[in-house]
């Protein structure tokens, strides 16, 4: 099983959340390619069993969170149709409906989401093994 792992990353949480990821899912026999939203490509994904798009969390800290550079995820992300997909995001205080706008934007360019987490920044090891776990969980039911 291959996986491909999308993120957009200010100040690095997010990208080690990648990679943490990717670290837990070659623990259960799944290969990842990584990529910022802004290098992907449709070919990139064209392989994939299983596609992971994640943002950071932008807004007040406790309102109007959203995607960080939500834009970016509009108009860059892949065609997804026909892929399991999930999302995550890292945040430091309150992701609020961060997670769900992302599942909004990888619906509209036809993902079909099966999963996603919200991972706090000072625990990003943790949420990835998490996050990781149910993915296993939700794949092999
Ligand atoms: C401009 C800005 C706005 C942010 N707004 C929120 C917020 O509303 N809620 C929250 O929990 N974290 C917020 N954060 C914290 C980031 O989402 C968090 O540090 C995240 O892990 C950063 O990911 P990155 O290092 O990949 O850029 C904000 C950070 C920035 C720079």
């Amino acid at each position: 099983m291959q996986a491909v792992i999308i993120y957009d990353s200010l100040t690095g949480n997010t990208r080690r959340a990648a990679n943490d990821i990717a670290d837990e899912l070659y623990r259960f026999g799944i290969g990842s390619n990584l990529f910022k939203v802004s290098e992907v490509s449709d070919a990139a994904v064209a392989g994939a069993d299983l596609v992971l798009v994640g943002s950071w969390t932008d807004g007040l800290f406790v309102v109007a969170q959203k995607p960080g550079r939500r834009r970016k995820f509009k108009h860059l992300l892949p065609d997804l149709t026909g892929k399991r997909c999930a999302v995550f995001c890292t945040f430091a205080l309150n992701p609020g409906n961060t997670l769900n706008k992302l599942t909004k934007l990888v619906e509209a360019h036809g993902g079909d989401v099966v999963g996603g987490m919200s991972i706090r920044r000072d625990d990003l090891e943790g949420g990835a093994a998490e996050l990781t776990q149910r993915l296993v969980a939700v794949l092999s039911a």
